[in-house]
């Protein structure tokens, strides 16, 4: 007999998809303690695995290798899963890869596209990039931007799931996520126990 391969729980795991400001790691966080899930940013895990940052990535070695570095460390993460549920934010690139989306639909896991109009994304990551610096290799011109955000959003459609992130608070995003997949929102008196 051959072997069986192991597929995630479609109800223990979430990947977070959608363009650079899409939220996906803050509403990722919070929805990893509201769910008692393990959070994981994929950024992460390629800046640990490469030893550099994404800035450095793309500096260095160019697109092409941090897109092969970022199937490398989404194919692992994938063969990591466990039982325990785990939230992941995927870079705003991961998804449109169909190397990535095939891994994704093979493992059973939900996405989820955080979507928000192209002007709020752009504004958010111009204020990210302002407040704590955050180096986005493919944050350039607005018209740069804006041309990616078209030619990307039609893939992230292919999600599991889409929530509209506009004007709307992190929390409620969160909680959105949860009733839209029919997960498990933790008691206040067990978070609490927990914490
Ligand atoms: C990228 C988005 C970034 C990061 C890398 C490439 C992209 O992640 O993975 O700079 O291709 O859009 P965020 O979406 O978290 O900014």
């Amino acid at each position: 007999m051959g072997a069986r391969k192991r597929s995630a729980s479609p109800a223990c795991a979430v990947f977070l998809v959608g363009f650079m400001g899409a939220g996906k790691t803050s509403v990722g966080r919070t929805l990893g303690q509201r769910l008692n899930w393990i959070f994981e940013d994929l950024d992460d895990r390629i800046q640990e695995r490469e030893g550099r940052t994404i800035a450095e990535i793309f500096r260095d070695s160019g697109e092409l290798e941090f897109r092969r570095a970022e199937h490398g460390a989404l194919r692992q993460l994938i063969e990591d899963l466990r039982g325990r549920g785990k939230v992941v934010a995927l870079g705003g690139g991961a998804f449109v890869q169909s190397s990535n989306s095939a891994l994704l639909k093979a493992s059973g896991a939900k996405t989820v596209f955080l979507d928000a109009p192209v002007e709020e994304l752009w504004n958010r990551c111009c204020q990210q990039a302002g407040e704590s610096g955050t180096e986005r290799p493919l944050l350039q011109s607005r018209e740069q931007f804006d041309a990616l955000h078209r030619a990307r959003r039609k893939v992230y459609l292919k999600a599991s799931e889409r929530i509209d992130t506009g004007g709307r608070s992190i929390e409620a995003v969160a909680d959105d996520v949860i009733q839209r997949l029919g997960l498990k929102k933790l008691r206040v008196s067990q978070a609490t126990r927990r914490n």
